[in-house]
This record gives C-alpha cells, structure tokens and sequence, in this order.
C-alpha cells in the first residue's frame, strides 16, 4: 500500500505534502526549488532520452565497450537541474561505468556531454569536481588512515597549507582555515559525524563511511552531486536522516543524481527516475510511473526477484 499517512518529521514523509507544509513556512527559503523542478517535470514525456527544460547535465552518444560487452551506449540523456534523480537498473546495467565516464574517471569510446553548458571530453575528473560535478563511490573511498575531520578537508577546494600563497599571506590562510574546519564541522553534525572527528575513518562502520564520503563531497558546494548506492550498507536508523539531507540539498538548489536498488527510497524522494538496462537508457518518468510500467518491473525482476516493487515493509522497520 502507498504511504499515504503525512506527518512532517516521520520517516519516509510523503514529499508533495511536506512540501505544500513546508512552502506555507514564513521562514521556508525564498526559492521553492522543490516546487520549480516538480512543475517543470510535470509537463515532460515519460520517454527515454525526452527533452527536459532546464537541463544540467546532457549526454549524447556516449559509449563505453569492455571487451565484446556495451557496458554503456546511451543515446541522449538529460539530467534536470535542481531536480532528484534517481538513475535505476538491474546489476550490470551500467549504472556504475556511466557516472565514471561523466565525471572524468573513464573515457568513453565515443560520445560528448556538457555539464552546465561546458564541454567535458577530455576534462581530469579534479577539474569536473572543481566545476561542480562531484560524486560518491559506490565502494566509499575514504582514507581510512586519516581522522574523519582530515577526510573533510581534503575535500575543500582551495585547501591551506597548498601553494606558496600560504607562507606570504599566513593571515588569509589561518582565516581560510578556520572557514572551512567550520564548514566541515557542520557538515559532519548534520551527518551525525561530529563526535567522530577526531577518529580514524577506519574505525567507523560501513554505513558512516558512506555519509563521511557524502559529507565530504559536499564541502566544494557541488551544482551536481552524483550519489553511487548511497544507502547501502547504512542502518535503518541512519536512513531516514539521509533521506532528510538529501532532500535538503534539493531544497537548497543543489541537484542530485543518486544510483540506488532501494526501491522505497527511490520512490520517495525521486522528482525522476530513469532507467538503465544494458547500458541503454529504457524509461523515464515520476516515480510511480516508472515503477508500475510492466517493462521496468520485468527488467528488474530479471535480477532482483525477490523484491517487490511496491513494498512498503521498509517504512514499518524504520518507524
Ligand atoms: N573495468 C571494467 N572492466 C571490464 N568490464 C567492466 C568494467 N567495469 C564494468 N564492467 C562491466 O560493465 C558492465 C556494467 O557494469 P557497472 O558496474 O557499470 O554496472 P552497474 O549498473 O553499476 O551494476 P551494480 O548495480 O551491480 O553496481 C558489467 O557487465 C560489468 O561487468
Ligand atoms: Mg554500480
């Protein structure tokens, strides 16, 4: 059964009611994001590859062989701005390879994609990242040896202690400093990291990593934060609030693309949802949508026989 019960601050809220109770905030932001991107979409084809108003990421005829197999071979892909997106598919899909090849960590053997209007063949994946493009492993990549404040701040751009600027301005680079420990310790509150800081990331659990890495990719203020399985490995109490920080960073005119099997997260904060089947793009639209379409559930099933679409079992776990 649908979630239909709406109560602000319960897990898994519906998001078109929370939204209405949130822009009826006098406090709420000037700028309704949320509302924007669901009004934009909502006069979009449900088609793979359609054309969307304001896109922030589009890619045309990329590929990606290994060996005999396409990995990816999408023809055209738009990702809206300001939106959540969800990016689904069955294992192998190509999920995975197609985030390496749009932030600069594979090349494609043919194709071209521009990131907010900018030409990105042949850009270093360190250069995507300081444009605005930033994303998460689906295998966390943290360092392990260093403490969870040290993993924030390799994340800034414009690091202290880089470059001769430090030694002939030391009083600009202590400010500096001092900025981003600041922003870095916010980050790690929000992410119920702070009392970790001064811990190896090595010691945190699977899940902690994951929001260390998210925490992390968000201290450049990325336009577009690429989120591969985010959720895997987190414990259902730690879901919730990533659910919440994902669809803050929405709210506050970040976009979000996000790789996920979890169907129920999916569904509940996806403006949109496309989906991959052996590298190709096969469907888009709403959540619902996309989810009810016959061809998807049997893409899925292929691999995931044991899940069940419209499963809410995980709402009930959480609360
Ligand atoms: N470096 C590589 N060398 C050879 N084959 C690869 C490589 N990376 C990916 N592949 C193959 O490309 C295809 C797509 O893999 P990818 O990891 O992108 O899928 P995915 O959709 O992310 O899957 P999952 O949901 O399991 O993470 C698979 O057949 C995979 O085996
Ligand atoms: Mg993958």
């Amino acid at each position: 059964m649908p979630d239909t019960t709406v109560q602000t601050g319960t897990p898994f809220q519906d998001l078109p009611a929370a939204r209405a109770a949130r822009s009826e905030d006098p406090q709420s932001a000037a700028v309704d994001y949320s509302g924007t991107v669901a009004k934009d979409l909502a006069y979009v084809e449900h088609e793979p590859g359609v054309h969307k108003p304001d896109p922030i990421l589009v890619a045309d005829n990329v590929t990606r062989r290994f060996g005999g197999i396409a990995a990816v071979d999408v023809g055209h892909f738009e990702i809206e701005r300001h939106g959540i997106t969800a990016l689904i598919g069955p294992n192998g899909a190509g999920k995975t390879t197609f985030f390496n090849l749009m932030t600069g960590f594979d090349k494609p053997d043919t194709g071209t994609w521009q990131f907010d209007g900018n030409d990105l063949a042949s850009v270093s994946s360190e250069k995507v990242a300081r444009m605005g493009m930033v994303r998460t492993f689906q295998l966390t990549k943290v360092m392990n040896r260093l403490t969870v404040l040290d993993n924030m701040l390799i994340g800034a751009p414009d690091q202290p202690g880089e470059g001769m600027l430090r030694s002939l301005f030391p009083m600009l680079w202590k400010s500096r400093e001092k900025e981003i420990i600041t922003q870095a310790e916010s980050l790690l509150d929000r992410f119920l990291l702070l009392k970790k800081k001064d811990d190896y990331a090595g010691s945190l659990s699977g899940g902690q990593r994951k929001l260390l890495e998210m925490a992390r990719a968000l201290m450049s203020n990325p336009q577009l934060v690429m989120l591969d399985e985010p959720m895997a490995g987190v414990n259902p109490a730690l879901k919730q609030s990533l659910l919440d920080h994902i669809v803050a960073l929405r709210d506050e005119g970040t976009s979000v693309l996000f790789v996920e099997h979890d169907m129920n997260m999916v569904r509940h904060i996806a403006d949109w949802v496309t989906v991959m089947a052996e590298g190709k793009i096969v469907a888009e639209g709403p959540p619902r949508d996309v989810m009810n379409d016959p061809a998807v559930v049997d893409a899925y099933l292929g691999a995931h026989a044991n899940i069940d679409l419209g499963d809410d079992s995980v709402l009930q776990d959480v609360e």
